[in-house]
Order: C-alpha cells, then structure tokens, then sequence
C-alpha cells in the first residue's frame, strides 16, 4: 500500500472496540467491513442503528456509511482486506484467566486468506498469545499474513475521542514491515507511536489497566482512613495530584472501579503473573479494596438508618460510570444486591442503564423524582450530570428522611447540609447523627 493510498479494513466484533475503531479508520479515508455473529446486531447496524451508547458514534458511521459494511460472513469481510482487525471480547474465566475463545474462533473463521494480510489484535489478550497465534498462522501455512498487536485504550463515553486523539498509538510486531503497515494506517492521527514487540505491547495494555484500577484502590483507602482522623481526601487528591510526579487523574474516590476492562484486566494480570510463577501480591490488594469499597456505602446506611430491613433506598445511577449504558461489572450491582438482602426496598434510577433483568427484586424509576418519593435515603452511584441538582427543598421534602449518601462526592457537603439533608460521601467529614427525623426509632432499633 503507497503512502497515501486508503486501505481495506475488516473488523471482527461489533462491540464498543469494533464499532469504534471502524467508524474511527473509515473517518481517516479508510474502508472498512465490520463482522459480527449476531444477526440482529449486523442488521440494526445496516439499518444504522447502533446497539450500543456512544455518544456520537452513529452519527459517525452514518457520515461515514459509503465507506463502512457490516456482515454475517467472515469470508465476505476478508475477502479483499489488506488488514484484519480482532476486536472482541475476552472476558474472564472463573479461574480469572482471560477466556479467549472468541480470539480462537476469528482465528478459525479467517481460514485460508489469500495473498499477504496483517492481521491485527485489537482484543486484551495475556502476554503471550501473540506468539500462539504466530504459530498457529505458520502451522497452517499463513506465514504471509503478518501479525500485529495493537491495543486499545479506549474509555468508554470519550471512546472517539480516545480513537482520533490517543496518548500513545502502541504497536507491536515480530516483522518491523507489518508494524510499519499498520503504523500507516493511522495517518491522521496526531499522537505518539511507540514501537515494539508483540509481547511488550501485550504487556503495556494489560499493566496500563492494572495501574489504573491500582491508583483507584489506593485513593480509595486513603478515603477510608480519612474518614477515621478527620480529612477531607478531595482535598488530599487534589494536594497529591499537583506533584507532577503523581498527576491528578484516577484519584477520584467513590464506590469502586467496575467496567469491561478495569476487574477483567486486573484480574487477568494477576492470573498470568500467577501461571507464570509470580505471586502479584499488589494486585490481590487492588481487588480486594475494591470489593470491600461497594459495600462500605452499606454500613453508612446503617448508621444512619439502623436495620435497613422494609427501608426504601433510591439508587441513582446504575451504570458503572456517566455517559454510557454499560452494567459491566458495575458497582451498583453489588451494592443494590446487598440492599434487597438485607431486607431493603431498593428504587433504582438511571438515565440509560436497563438492569431490569440483572436485579429481580429492585423497582425502577425514569425520573430521579420517582425514586426519591418517600425514600429513607438516596445514594449516589453513578454521578449523572442530572444529580448536580439533587440538593433542592422539594426533594428534601418528598423524601421521608433527607438522608444523601454521594458514593461518587459529586456535591457540595456544605450546600447538602444547609438545605436540610444529612450527608454522607466517601472520605469526607460525616453528618452529625442526631440530625434525621426518625432518630428514636434508629436509636431503639440499633440497641435491639
Ligand atoms: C478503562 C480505561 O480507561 C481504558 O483505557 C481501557 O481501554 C478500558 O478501561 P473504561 O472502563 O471505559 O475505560 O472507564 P474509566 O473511565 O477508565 O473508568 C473505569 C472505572 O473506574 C469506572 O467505574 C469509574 O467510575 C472508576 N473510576 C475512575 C474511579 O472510581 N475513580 C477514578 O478516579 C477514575
């Protein structure tokens, strides 16, 4: 392919990672043929529906749909493409290993392709399985097809952002002229490309995650014992984020890291390092905190409210984070399950999110209002933009306590105090106990 000449991109897998990084190459000129199992999804998006919440994504595969395909057939999307992208998903094992079946059967699907191709791995994959591809491709004669790993960072929400303005581009390749190939594509794109082998590039994914979720953790405990001595730890973010050393980002404390990629991720590193003979000890810690996290909001309930059993608790947000419809390992999940098990009515709302099937037992609101009504208390799961006006006389007066616990410190503690709620957020001075109305009935209940 000369320089400025467009290439032919088949993609497999019509998830977030697929349908972004097709919609993303077909807006730098390339032509692209997205490939999915899924007859309904493959039609939807023929129809120029997209199944997934992305802002901004249908409008951009609609400007770019002279450019972009979808099909059923493996053979079809490959057949006069220079570049074959994996993009599907590896969730985990129970083990905790990456399940890369779906890897194994595109592998399958691609069967004999004609004349040299590059196949490129979009998927979080363990370092290593690169190589098994490698060799599985000569084992059946591919060894003109070239291989490729080139990782996402796409966060969901900002993910065509993320695609046209990345960090870093990573790309790691056995043959310097297919990593040259695919550096190619990304002409148009103004980042940093960081050049290396496939193993590393393996590597530098899974770690970049594993950090993430480990700086996560940490502000998170800090939280935690900032709320035994007395401080504030937004302030402490923000004091520790100005050293250039440490950067302000993932410092925001809440309920816990959930999402596709955060738990499946750290937990896959762990288990490599394991398999490999490595104890990760740092790794086993950033789970567990994170575990321990979504259910801290539970015995904030309770010491406001006493035995939450036949109380009314309004969840608000149930996606594991704004802008986006995904219940992937979500917070609130866990946290509503606590609820219902300790005998509580829980009243979820939610903007987008639809866990009507994942929660038997929780009732479900379309307005925050809904859920409010005759609440013993509100939890912040998920910071919505829609929950900056939570603090309001009307919804401290439909609520039967104005009890507010921000899982996310989306609010003002001071403004929440000032209309009349008792607040609670996560590693910040609490309320004062005495301040609800039902205070006998929590005393009497707390002493039985
Ligand atoms: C993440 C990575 O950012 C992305 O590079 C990778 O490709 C996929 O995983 P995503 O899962 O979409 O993206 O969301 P992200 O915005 O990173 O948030 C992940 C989770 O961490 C959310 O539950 C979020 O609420 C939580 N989080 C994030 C915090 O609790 N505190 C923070 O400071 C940042």
């Amino acid at each position: 392919m000369a320089r400025d000449e467009k290439a032919r991109i088949a993609i497999f897998g019509a998830g977030y990672v697929g349908l972004v990084t097709g919609a993303g190459f077909a807006e730098l000129g390339h032509r692209v043929a997205i490939r999915d199992i899924v007859p309904e999804k493959v039609e939807a998006l023929r129809r120029g529906v997209v199944p997934i919440y992305e802002p901004g994504l249908e409008e951009l595969l609609a400007r770019n749909a002279e450019r972009v395909s979808f099909t059923l057939d493996a053979r079809e999307a490959v057949q006069v493409a220079d570049f074959v992208y994996v993009c599907v998903d590896t969730p985990s094992t129970y083990s905790g290993d990456a399940d890369l079946s779906r890897v194994w059967t595109v592998i399958d699907d691609i069967g004999s392709l004609d004349g040299p191709r590059t196949l490129v791995m979009k998927s979080t994959v363990p370092v290593g399985t690169g190589e098994k591809v490698r060799l599985a491709l000569d084992a059946r004669g591919l060894d003109n097809v070239g291989y490729v790993s080139n990782p996402e960072f796409l966060a969901e929400g900002t993910a065509l952002r993320d695609f046209m303005k990345p960090d870093r581009v990573v790309i790691g390749a056995f043959e310097d002229s297919d990593g040259d190939r695919v550096e190619e594509l990304h002409a148009g794109i103004d980042a940093p490309i960081v050049r290396m082998d496939v193993a590393s590039a393996e590597m530098v994914k899974l770690a970049s995650n594993a950090f993430l979720s480990t700086r996560i953790s940490f502000i998170n405990e800090i939280a935690n014992v900032c709320e035994l001595v007395g401080a504030d730890v937004e302030d402490v973010a923000q004091g520790m984020g100005l050293d250039h050393r440490l950067g302000p980002h993932f410092l925001r404390a809440g309920i816990g890291f959930g999402g596709s990629c955060f738990p499946k991720d750290v937990s896959a590193l762990k288990q490599l390092a394991g398999n490999s003979g490595y104890h990760f000890q740092l790794l086993s810690a950033v789970i567990e905190v994170n575990e321990l996290q979504k259910r801290r909001v539970v015995s904030k309930l309770q010491k406001h409210l006493g035995k939450l059993r036949g109380k009314t608790i309004a969840l608000l947000g149930l996606a594991f984070k704004p802008h986006t419809d995904d219940l992937r390992e979500a917070p609130s999940l866990v946290l509503a399950s606590r609820l219902l098990a300790e005998g509580a009515a829980v009243r979820a709302w939610d903007p987008v999110a639809d866990a009507s099937s994942l929660l038997q037992g929780a009732s479900f609101c379309t307005e925050v209002s809904e859920a409010l009504a005759g609440a013993d208390a509100a939890v912040i799961v998920t910071e919505w933009p829609e929950l900056r006006t939570l603090i309001s006389v009307e919804n401290r007066r439909a609520m039967r306590n104005p009890l507010i616990v921000d899982g996310r410190n989306m609010l003002d503690p001071d403004e929440a105090r000032q209309a009349g709620f008792v607040y609670e957020a996560i590693g910040r001075p609490a309320s004062p106990l005495q301040a609800l109305p039902e205070t006998e009935e929590r005393t009497s209940e707390l002493q039985r």
